[in-house]
């Protein structure tokens, strides 16, 4: 089985390349930059990841990224993934960035875009991993905020697919961002939001209804309610699962209580993911096996969300079809 999982086609589509800033990197990048960190090793670091809740995640993971300054910096992080991801058989990544977390320290959208596309064209030729971009919006800042960072990016349309909403859930409703969506659907971006990670239900059907999203990051609390769950299997909304996020963010208290099997059965469109990996302790291929591990999925449990992360993917029609053909010949 573990064999079968390595050598699967793996698809992420929900990766934050901030969070995939290992402690490593962090001390290298700070010390080139200058930057005084508060701990003292990489291990000191790996020991202050200990999260209560998405918050006090957030905190540690903004304080991270703050080393983050020359287009070098977002070169090597976005490189160091697309190397990681070569070890587990990654052929697709669909990345967040979160531009506010350095356009509010003065680092230029300009330097952090510039850096990010040019690993991507690196990891197409090198690694033959595909991926795209996602912009995605701080929802504890304004909508103003989110509007002026929707604007930095019109020069960039065609390095970017889509935007995205993530950071602090709770009290920041989807409702916050409708003008920002509407105006980047009008620009001709696709959309996505985390929604039902911490937040209820209704946060789900706004993104939905209001941002019409192509696909929900998180969303695993729709199983409170029925007919959300009826809507996403019958839509084909994908539903991008973050299963070692989700423990160590708590929203489940063991991986044996993750509810993804549940939506699997009720036949929504679910996908395996690693959120910010460099702090929850596993990229793609741990998550898959955490999964085997926790909950004993089986082949096909995982031949059908590797299925659905590739046909939810903002891939081309030719594209999938060669990543289908891909997994169909995995035994
Ligand atoms: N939720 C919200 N914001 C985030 C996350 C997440 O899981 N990861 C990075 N930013
Ligand atoms: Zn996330």
């Amino acid at each position: 089985m573990e064999n079968y999982i390595q050598r699967l086609p793996k698809v992420e589509l929900h990766l934050h390349i901030e969070g995939t800033l290992e402690p490593e990197m962090m001390f290298a990048i700070a010390q080139r930059n200058g930057i005084a960190l508060k701990y003292r090793s990489a291990e000191e670091v790996r020991q202050a990841y200990q999260f209560t809740n998405l918050q006090s995640f957030l905190d540690i993971y903004y304080e991270g990224a703050q080393v983050l300054i020359h287009e070098q910096d977002f070169y090597d992080l976005a490189w160091a993934y697309f190397q990681k991801g070569k070890t587990q058989n990654l052929r697709h990544a669909e990345i967040f960035f979160d531009p506010q977390t350095h356009t509010e320290r003065g680092v230029s959208f300009d330097t952090v875009i510039h850096g990010l596309h040019r690993a991507q064209q690196d990891a197409l030729s090198q690694l033959d991993i595909s991926s795209k971009l996602i912009v995605c919006f701080l929802r504890h800042l304004s909508a103003e905020s989110a509007m002026q960072t929707l604007k930095q990016a019109l020069p960039y349309k065609d390095w970017i697919i889509a935007v995205g909403l993530d950071s602090s859930e709770v009290g920041h409703p989807p409702a916050k961002f409708k003008e920002v969506f509407d105006e980047a659907r009008r620009h001709g971006f696709l959309t996505v939001a985390h929604a039902g990670e911490e937040g209820p239900p209704e946060y789900i059907w706004e993104a939905l209804q209001l941002l019409q999203v192509q696909r929900i990051d998180h969303g695993v609390r729709c199983i409170e309610d029925e007919a959300l769950v009826k809507k996403l299997a019958q839509d084909k909304i994908a539903l991008t699962v973050c299963p070692l996020s989700n423990v160590k963010l708590r929203v489940f208290n063991t991986i044996h209580d993750h509810n993804i099997k549940k939506l699997l059965d009720k036949e929504i469109a679910v996908t395996i993911n690693s959120d910010d990996p460099a702090y929850f302790g596993g990229y793609i291929e741990e998550n898959y096996l955490a999964l085997r591990e926790g909950l004993g999925l089986q082949k096909q449990d995982f031949y059908q969300m590797t299925s659905n992360a590739i046909q939810a993917s903002f891939l081309s029609q030719e594209e999938k079809k060669r990543l289908m053909h891909e997994l169909d010949v995995v035994q």
